[in-house]
């Protein structure tokens, strides 16, 4: 199951798509804000306004370390380094986006704040108690075992830390269409009801705070984009199967079958 999901999202040539595209419209690639990512290294429903949604949540600051768990190409990583000052790390299963994050952190002059590691959720490379607060974006729909993420995102957290998911709910019962975002099939697909992350949740002895669905945000994301693209896009880092996978997850929200929500747990 591990292979399939790293073949949905892993694919060669991610930096070097981006790297071009900014180039060819002027970019200096020795000076680049990181903000002119931000289209293609937030991989979630709401781009950088999820982004904020989850950086609102976190309150922690430049004494702090911060685990991303399921970081992608590292995008969330580095707007929570510069909103917060913590230290940050991602975590990812796939090779080729931790290889990316660490190539575009790099090239933003971010390395020393942050730092990159591939492994899963389910099987965290850290010791007990390693972070003062953990937050995951739109990961758990391909944990097909959300009782072992819950335990293993409690496990890295230190006492009195917050864990932060932000993921694909469902919301109503139905057939999703597929090639989804974070899924080609059906397979290797597990997005499930807030209840059950609560559920497990409760299992791995955390508290719940509280939840908050962002369905607005996924409406607008979906059926009102900005009127000028940005200049790197989710197709520079997934390829041209991306629009696809977006008709397909704005057919969804648009049924009401599923919704991004933010979930915030604290350890006792
Ligand atoms: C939709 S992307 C979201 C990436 C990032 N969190 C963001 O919001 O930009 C899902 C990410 O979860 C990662 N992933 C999926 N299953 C995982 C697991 N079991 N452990 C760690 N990462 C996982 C994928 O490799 C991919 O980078």
């Amino acid at each position: 199951m591990t292979e399939s999901v790293e073949q949905h999202y892993g694919n060669d040539g991610i930096v070097q798509r981006i790297v071009e595209a900014l180039t060819q419209s002027g970019f200096d690639m020795e000076n680049l804000d990181p903000d002119v990512l931000a289209g293609a290294d937030e991989f979630h429903i709401g781009g950088r306004e999820g982004t904020i949604q989850v950086a609102s949540a976190i309150n922690i600051n430049a004494e702090h370390q911060l685990l991303d768990v399921g970081c992608g190409i590292g995008g969330a990583a580095r707007f929570f380094a510069r909103s917060t000052g913590a230290s940050v790390t991602g975590v990812d299963l796939t090779p080729e986006f931790v290889g990316a994050a660490i190539e575009l952190t790099n090239l933003v002059g971010m390395s020393g704040q942050i730092d990159f590691k591939v492994g899963s959720a389910t099987d965290l490379p850290f010791m007990d108690d390693t972070f003062d607060a953990v937050t995951m974006l739109h990961v758990g729909m391909n944990i097909a075992d959300k009782d072992q993420m819950m335990s293993e995102l409690a496990r890295v957290c230190r006492p009195q830390g917050t864990i932060l998911i932000y993921d694909v709910t469902i919301t109503k019962k139905g057939d999703l269409p597929y090639p989804m975002p974070w899924s080609s099939t059906p397979q290797f697909s597990f997005p499930e009801p807030v209840e059950n992350y609560e559920k497990a949740a409760a299992q791995a002895g955390l508290r719940h705070i509280g939840n908050s669905d962002h369905y607005d945000l996924a409406v607008k994301f979906f059926n009102d984009p900005p009127a000028a693209p940005p200049i790197v896009t989710l197709g520079h880092l997934m390829g041209p199967r991306m629009m696809q996978m977006k008709d397909n997850a704005a057919e969804a929200v648009n049924q009401g079958l599923i919704s991004p929500v933010m979930m915030e747990f604290r350890v006792p």
